[in-house]
């Protein structure tokens, strides 16, 4: 097929943005987010920044004023809202913060001749042949106290280097290893960090790190760990035209920036409706936890905001929730994956997930109205439905449709690689999302 050498203006403009201020920012984010924590960390930083005020769920709440809010739990999920006195509406943007990956074991530390390994389980439905050769970091929150002291602390580790690798096996010794072959989770996820003839001690390691990051007591005593291995290289911007973004996590951290990037953006000021995004994390595992969407977490929240039944059910009747999370892109080497008719494109905007048997929430009208702010927000926006032949994925929509009753649509950038340890996206689409999103948030503004 011939592409037109002239490109129209808006969309070069548009992927110049994309690519020169926003995929570079949206890059940092991930960069600085490795693990659930991190991205809630990094979330809560940019929030605070910008004038949103932390709420306690441990704490009674006064009625909120007029404000900007936002509350954690877990330290893996987050809710952040613009609260307007007398509106009608809460317009909600949803995303996961949780991405599948290497979680390390209680009792990680193996010894094999002088190899230090640490044994891991594998977290969410992980494409596991990828973490193979891989340079990996680790990072996660470790429950530490004083020795002697009962009191606990949490701190975020992040050891920011490659500190570990699963190696292959030579092809010599494996001549199968070209043909389709089964990885078998616990014998060959095994990482290794050193070569040591003492058993290691994976404590004093963790507390060694924590002291670089912290200024911490004397004599600490590590409790507890969820630290989860991740690709110690940083996303990059790649292609010919550096048009892809290629990185960890894009599932779902670029849905997640978006929603932020979105909030940040809205023009508090110039809207008569509520604005909250919703990040939780565990979606990667069935959502069915304190902090997942499965959980009480959101319904709790807005027990909180609007305790009267009466008042919070015309509220939630009158919003929408964008459920924001990556689609397939067409593979080129496989396009006979995607159903003939719904295929989507990487640069083409982003895509309306629909299921017939609800494993994605988009109805007629909640996708008319999705389609109604791209065309607002000059954006284009493809859909997608899975072929009959084959299982389809689910996202946090449902689930929360299902909870507090919001009409809800299922939406993502399309990607490629979904669930590798590294994924492939177009910047341009991470941009089209974060402007649509906007232009929900801050509906006066793009009239
Ligand atoms: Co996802």
């Amino acid at each position: 097929m011939q592409e037109n050498p002239i490109k129209p203006p808006k969309q070069s403009f548009y992927s110049m943005i994309a690519e020169k201020q926003y995929a570079p920012e949206l890059a940092d984010f991930i960069t600085a987010s490795p693990t659930a924590f991190h991205a809630v960390a990094s979330a809560r930083d940019l929030l605070q920044k910008n004038g949103f005020q932390q709420l306690d769920e441990r704490e009674a709440w006064q009625e909120l004023p007029t404000g900007k809010y936002f509350v954690l739990r877990n330290e893996s999920s987050l809710i952040a809202f613009i609260w307007q006195e007398g509106a009608q509406s809460i317009e909600m943007v949803g995303a996961h913060t949780d991405s599948p990956g290497l979680k390390v074991k209680p009792n990680p530390v193996l010894h094999n001749q002088n190899c230090f390994q640490l044994g891991v389980e594998i977290y969410g439905g992980a494409l596991l042949r990828p973490w193979f050769d891989r340079e990996l970091s680790l990072a996660g929150r470790v429950l530490w106290h004083e020795t002697g002291s009962t009191e606990l602390h949490s701190s975020l580790l992040d050891f920011k280097r490659s500190i570990a690798i699963i190696p292959n096996l030579a092809i010599h010794l494996n001549s199968e290893a070209n043909n389709q072959q089964e990885v078998n989770r616990q014998k060959d996820m095994v990482t290794l960090l050193a070569l040591i003839d003492e058993k290691a001690d994976f404590h004093a390691i963790l507390t060694e790190q924590l002291g670089r990051q912290y200024s911490l007591p004397e004599d600490i005593t590590i409790s507890d760990h969820e630290l989860y291995f991740y690709d110690a290289a940083p996303p990059a911007l790649i292609g010919l035209e550096r048009q892809f973004i290629s990185g960890a996590r894009l599932d779902n951290q670029i849905s997640c920036f978006a929603a932020l990037q979105a909030l940040l953006t809205a023009d508090a000021k110039e809207t008569t409706q509520n604005c909250m995004i919703i990040l939780n994390d565990h979606e990667e595992v069935g959502s069915s936890s304190l902090a997942g969407a499965q959980g009480s977490f959101l319904r709790d929240i807005l027990e909180r905001l609007l305790p009267e039944p009466g008042q919070r059910q015309a509220m939630l009747r009158n919003s929408l929730l964008i459920s924001a999370d990556n689609a397939h892109a067409l593979h080129p080497n496989f396009t006979e994956k995607h159903e003939p008719q719904h295929q989507p494109l990487m640069n083409k905007g982003p895509v309306i997930k629909v299921n017939a048997n609800q494993r994605y929430a988009s109805n007629a009208e909640t996708a008319a109205r999705f389609r109604q702010l791209c065309q607002q927000a000059d954006v284009p926006v493809q859909e997608f439905v899975v072929r009959n032949d084959m299982g389809c994925g689910s996202t946090i929509g449902p689930l929360t449709a299902a909870k507090i009753g919001v009409e809800t649509v299922d939406v993502g950038v399309p990607s490629l690689a979904m669930h590798s340890i590294r994924e492939t996206a177009a910047c341009t689409d991470c941009w089209y999302l974060y402007k649509v999103l906007q232009t929900f948030f801050s509906p006066a503004q793009s009239e």
